[in-house]
């Protein structure tokens, strides 16, 4: 059983989530990282590992016998077969260790970072959505700088992405990340108030 309020995080990539979430953390709030879930639910060892291995070979390991994510993600970006596979051998995986984390929280709030959320909407275990907004061309400059990827490679995430709209339409509440950090600061503050009032056992 779960007694805390579940913020679902989510926005497209350059959006400014890890940041947001970073700030959220700041405030003593609890964060879970479904990235990092899924990072962890294919190191070596696990099912996933070995089961991703027999389907694509070894040459998707990286020299420390990691899987090699970037790898992984060209090999199910091109075919929506391996794709569909990959996704019904992890998500519920994912979902279960985020079940798990969630009832460990002791804050009267967290934040769960999920950046596909409203491409998998409905999504189970969110109590609220919170959507990191910022225009297209903003979310481009931003993810082409952190990643030193190209354009071309970035607008593709994008294009695969739920729309602006989409994620707008879904949204509780919406961060627009197009300022400062102190913007955002100021913005996540009022946030976490209205969070802990809604958490209050009365309001449950
Ligand atoms: N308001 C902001 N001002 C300046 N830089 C920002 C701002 N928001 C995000 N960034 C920068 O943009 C990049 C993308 O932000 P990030 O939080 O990593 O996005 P996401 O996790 O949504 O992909 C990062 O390098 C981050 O430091
Ligand atoms: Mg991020």
């Amino acid at each position: 059983m779960k007694n805390t309020l579940v913020i679902g995080l989510t926005g497209g990539i350059g959006s400014g989530k890890s940041v947001t979430a970073d700030l959220f953390k700041q405030l003593g709030t609890t964060v879970i990282d479904a990235d990092k879930i899924a990072r962890e639910v294919i190191k070596p060892h696990t099912k996933a590992y070995q089961q991703i291995i027999s389907k694509f070979g070894s040459t998707i390991l990286q020299d420390d016998q990691q899987i090699n994510r970037k790898l992984l993600r060209e090999v199910i970006f091109k075919e929506p077969q391996n794709k569909l596979w990959l996704e019904a051998l992890l998500h519920p995986e994912i979902r279960t260790q985020l079940e798990q984390a969630i009832t460990k929280v002791t804050t009267p709030y967290c934040i769960v970072v999920v950046p596909l959320l409203i491409e998998k909407h409905p999504y189970p275990l969110v109590d609220r959505i919170l959507v990191i907004d910022a225009e297209e061309k903003l979310q481009l400059s931003r993810a082409m700088e952190r990643d030193s990827a190209d354009s071309e490679q970035i607008l593709s995430i994008i294009a695969s992405q739920a729309s602006r709209a989409r994620r707008l339409e879904l949204a509780d509440e919406v961060i627009t990340n197009t300022g400062s950090i102190n913007d955002l600061k100021a913005q996540v503050l009022t946030l976490h108030h209205k969070y802990l009032s809604l958490a209050k056992p009365s309001n449950k």
